[in-house]
């Protein structure tokens, strides 16, 4: 974030629709656009848009996807597997070709091959722009704070505070997936061009940090500030610890 581009929206909606228009001029510019794509609540509203945008005409079909993480052990016939979650928000209600779309495979028998199989995937498409949502922990996929940040995809076990947010969308806790395979953040660095997308007063805190912070491992997220083409997609919640009382982004 060498250039820190923050926008601020009143709501997520209309945060969404400005990522969409991003995305639609990546889209357009190029015969073979590959978007990085997140799951969570965040990117909600700019699934909605993007969707919005294809049923006014704009064609996803030479379009590929390649998703940041999936849990261990769902299929994704599971409703809480990021499989489906793509499908439900984005795959059925595009023209985006099934043969396009990448997932880990949090089923794989051999998760060391599936995340070397993943990499691969990635070495070929070479991502245009990278949606990325933030955990309250400062995770970007599922690249959790820790002493060390890994580059490759891999798997990874769940930080306690990950668990106990993602619990909210599973009946009981103990229901929660404790492991996952994670894009590494070499492959989110890599892509040309970075979205980071945070909404509600409960991301304040950490959106401050990684963005005007130090770079820390235990802070993932502050990564970025390492990258040339970042922009940070903010409510005015989300966004509230950025500036000062007159408006103007506080000193890092
Ligand atoms: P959320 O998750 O969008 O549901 O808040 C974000 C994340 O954990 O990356």
């Amino acid at each position: 974030m060498q250039t820190v581009n923050i926008r601020v929206f009143d709501t997520p909606h209309d945060a969404g629709i400005y990522v969409a228009a991003l995305a639609e001029q990546v889209i357009q510019s190029r015969p073979d656009p590959v978007l990085g794509l997140a799951t969570g609540s965040t990117p909600i509203p700019f699934y909605d848009a993007l969707v919005g945008l294809h049923r006014c005409g704009l064609d996803l079909s030479s379009v590929t996807t390649i998703n940041l993480d999936e849990y261990i052990g769902l299929p994704p016939t599971h409703e809480q597997s990021y499989a489906y979650f793509m499908h439900r928000h984005l795959f059925s209600r595009t023209n985006i070709r099934p043969e396009n779309i990448h997932i880990p495979n949090g089923m794989a028998d051999d998760l060391v091959a599936e995340c070397a199989r993943y990499d691969d995937v990635i070495r070929q498409h070479p991502i245009h722009l990278q949606i990325l949502g933030i955990g309250v922990n400062g995770h970007i996929g599922f690249n959790e704070p820790d002493d060390l940040l890994l580059s490759k995809t891999h798997v990874v076990e769940l930080r306690p505070e990950t668990v106990r947010s993602n619990a909210r969308f599973f009946e009981r806790i103990e229901d929660v997936p404790r492991r996952a395979i994670t894009m590494g953040v070499q492959a989110i660095l890599q892509a040309d061009q970075i979205v980071l997308m945070a909404f509600g007063p409960e991301k304040a805190d950490i959106i401050a940090r990684s963005v005007l912070g130090e770079v820390r491992t235990d802070v993932p997220a502050s990564i970025l500030q390492l990258h040339k083409r970042v922009t940070v997609v903010l409510d005015r919640a989300s966004a509230q610890g950025l500036f000062d009382e007159s408006g103007r982004l506080r000193e890092k």
